[in-house]
């Protein structure tokens, strides 16, 4: 009798060639069972959906079919419920649930693995749980776009400063401003559901590499877990992480918006600004200065898109290089996109929870763009308008207008007829009309521009396309 069959092997999935244990390190570094027990619930359909067509092409018994099904329905529930024990010495997810399947109904299990391998397996499953995390991420950016249009809608006709350098540049309206915000939420969302569309394709059935010769059919497995076909070369199902890359990029750039958004909300309740402030749900206190209300939950929504980033840059790294098909460094994927995930989610709510919170103190923001000369423009372009100036000749009158009330510490509205006239004397008292923030933003009417009618069609528009 030989030595392997008269001890347990030392592994049940390839227990034949080996005979020792793996070193305690190869244990640890080998193991992802920690982090990719995640994906139990996409295993366990890939694994359902597998057998089932199994059966159906007559590969495996409808009795072993039967056993099989119902130990990985038990399994489950046994994971939902908390009781499941994951071993490490299991390696990872696939060989926990095939180990205890195997503990409940006894060597049928064995038969699950035919014609699959889990190079297949994990690009199913991981694949399966993408597409979840980009349908849970879109319904949230969907309902802070709502969030967003409800601000905007209220906000329409509220004034703010507009900025470029940081430097008040013209007004603007703070709708407006917010439907900026919705406008790239609308872009994330696309980017999100082209990974999708590109991702829905079945890697199950490519098995380790090459295909099998076993009679399968994998358009029967791809549709029954939801996919739009299955994928057409075995070699690049089992070794393509893109639809993580581009789930990942496109989580950062979501990322980057948010934290600008957070950015300014940052801005907009410090001192110098007062635009926004957040209750006592969003902010928090400091443990020596009783004045302060810090904006901890904007400035950690800034902070966290560096990890959405360095996710990204880190499975780039991973998969540069890696020769076809199936490498273990591979295994490396599941951790970001997880991170990504659970991160870009916490940043979503958060930034929606900030939107419903923030109320607006539009004095503050009026007064603001009553400073820094913010309808230098629109005197410019009465200049060019009324009076037929070439825009350029108009700048320069308007700069030594800027000039003259900054020296006299007033704003552009508070010169007199006669002070403009010393400047240029064509200059006529209709001018006063566009000097005020309010005339200003409403002559904003094009395509796309800021006035508050403008804002409300804007409103209604993207309700049509996003909501
Ligand atoms: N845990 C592995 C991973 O996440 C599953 C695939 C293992 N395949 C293999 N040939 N060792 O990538």
């Amino acid at each position: 009798m030989s030595e392997s069959t008269a001890s347990p092997p030392a592994n049940a999935a390839w227990g034949g060639r080996f005979a020792g244990r793996p070193a305690e390190i190869m244990e640890r570094i080998n193991a992802s069972i920690d982090f990719d027990k995640r994906l139990f619930a996409e295993d366990i359909a890939g694994s359902k959906a597998h057998c089932a067509m199994l059966v159906r092409q007559k590969i495996l018994s409808a009795e072993d079919g039967e056993a099989i099904a119902g130990g990985l329905e038990q399994i489950l529930g046994e994971i939902l419920a908390g009781k499941f024990v994951f071993k490490r010495a299991h390696e990872d997810i696939h060989m926990n649930v095939e180990q205890r399947l195997a503990e409940l109904i006894g060597p049928a299990a064995g038969r699950l693995h035919t014609a699959r391998s889990r190079n297949d397996q994990v690009a199913t499953d991981f694949r399966l749980w993408l597409r979840n995390a980009i349908d849970r991420g879109d319904r949230q950016m969907q309902a802070l776009q709502a969030a967003l249009l409800g601000q905007a809608e209220r906000h329409a006709a509220t004034v703010m400063p507009g900025f470029t350098h940081l430097q008040i540049a013209q007004p603007v309206t703070f709708g407006h401003h917010l439907l900026a915000y919705v406008e790239m939420l609308g872009r994330d969302r696309g980017r999100m559901a082209d990974c999708r569309k590109r991702l829905n394709e079945c890697p199950l059935g490519s098995a380790a590499l090459a295909g099998t010769s076993f009679p399968i059919d994998r358009h029967a497995t791809a549709a029954a877990l939801g996919f739009d076909r299955p994928t057409a070369n075995s070699l690049d199902a089992v070794s393509d992480r893109d639809f993580a890359l581009e789930y990942m990029a496109a989580a950062a750039i979501a990322g980057v918006h948010l934290s600008r958004f957070a950015e300014e909300i940052i801005l907009w309740c410090s001192d110098g600004f007062r635009f926004v402030a957040l209750s006592d749900a969003f902010t928090s206190g400091s443990s020596i200065m009783p004045q302060k209300r810090n904006p901890d939950a904007a400035e950690l929504v800034r902070a966290k898109t560096g990890r959405l980033a360095g996710a990204l840059v880190g499975l780039l790294t991973v998969m540069k290089g890696l020769p076809l098909a199936y490498g273990k460094d591979m295994q490396e994927d599941k951790e970001p996109s997880f991170e990504v995930a659970d991160t870009l989610e916490l940043c979503l709510a958060a930034t929606m929870g900030m939107v419903l919170d923030l109320t607006a103190n539009e004095a503050a923001m009026r007064a603001a763009a009553e400073r820094g000369f913010s309808t230098a423009t629109d005197l410019a372009d009465w200049l060019v308008r009324v009076l037929g100036l070439p825009f350029r000749e108009a700048h320069h009158v308007t700069g030594s207008l800027v000039k003259r009330a900054e020296e006299r510490g007033v704003q552009l509205a508070q010169l007199s007829l006669a002070e403009m006239q010393a400047i240029d004397q064509r200059i006529t008292n209709p001018v006063f009309d566009v000097l005020d923030v309010a005339s200003s933003v409403a002559s904003r009417t094009s395509f796309g521009g800021t006035a508050p009618e403008n804002v409300e069609r804007a409103v209604a528009n993207a309700r049509e396309r996003f909501l």
